[in-house]
């Protein structure tokens, strides 16, 4: 089902301190945000136990990679399997980073898919252009092809548990924002690429990331392709981090 979602991506960030900060704070402020949007917190995969702790069912918690094997003599590695009984529900795929520092092709990321799916969990496939991309006037191309070549081989029954976030790399740490223009014209394209590998695309929820920040996460979740966001450095300010979360238009 599309549901609206806010996932805080700490990447290589955070402590147990900022865990408790940051769970108690969402805590305080429950009452104010919108029950129909789903919180989610993906820390370091060994905060994951203090986060799930602290949680009380207020939040999802997710992990940021996970191999793409079951189980075996892969050091270092976590599997899909290990996030979901560990209490995860959500697996960061093919994020920017991993593809860039860490060398992951659509092909790995297309295998993970189908282990996180297997396992159970919701996949959430990362998916952007580079700023070189952008400006020689591919990104649309680009970002199409990484959606058929990432979710290739989603089974039919299994689109209920994929939800994909637009990151433009440009605009991933660096302060600069897709227009809420731009964003929405992406996300409508990808919508298009899904219909047209036969998934139930009005179904799948599609964040934005990318320097989401809470003077401009209004207007990016105000368009109607938006369904939330995956954030990343603002997701470790407590208080920035629920005015996020807080940005939903009531009623929509
Ligand atoms: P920033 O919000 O820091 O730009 O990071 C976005 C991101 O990569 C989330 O996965």
């Amino acid at each position: 089902m599309r549901r609206k979602i806010v996932a805080g991506n700490w990447k290589m960030n955070g402590s147990r301190d900022l865990s408790e900060e940051l769970v108690g704070y969402i805590r305080s402020e429950a009452e104010t945000l919108d029950s129909g949007v789903e919180v989610v917190i993906i820390p370091p995969a060994i905060y994951i136990g203090d986060v799930l702790k602290q949680a009380h069912k207020l939040l999802s918690v997710g992990v940021q990679n996970v191999g793409q094997w079951q189980s075996g003599a892969y050091t270092g590695e976590i599997s899909s399997e290990m996030a979901k009984d560990a209490g995860c529900r959500y697996v960061l795929v093919g994020h920017s980073e991993r593809r860039q520092l860490f060398g992951e092709t659509d092909e790995l990321v297309a295998a993970k898919v189908s282990r996180v799916l297997s396992s159970g969990l919701t996949a959430i496939v990362c998916v952007g252009e580079t700023l070189d991309e952008r400006e020689s006037g591919q990104a649309e191309a680009i970002v199409a092809a990484q959606v058929r070549s990432g979710l290739a081989q989603v089974e039919k029954g299994d689109w209920q548990n994929v939800v994909v976030a637009y990151e433009p790399v440009w605009a991933i740490g660096t302060g600069k924002t897709a227009t809420s223009m731009d964003a929405q014209a992406m996300h409508a394209a990808i919508r298009s690429v899904l219909k047209n590998m036969g998934a139930p695309a009005e179904e799948i929820s599609l964040l934005y990331g990318g320097s989401v920040k809470a003077d401009n996460a209004a207007a990016l979740f105000a368009e109607p392709d938006i369904d939330g966001g995956l954030i990343g450095g603002a997701s470790l300010v407590a208080e920035d981090f629920v005015s996020i979360c807080r940005y939903f238009p009531a009623g929509t």
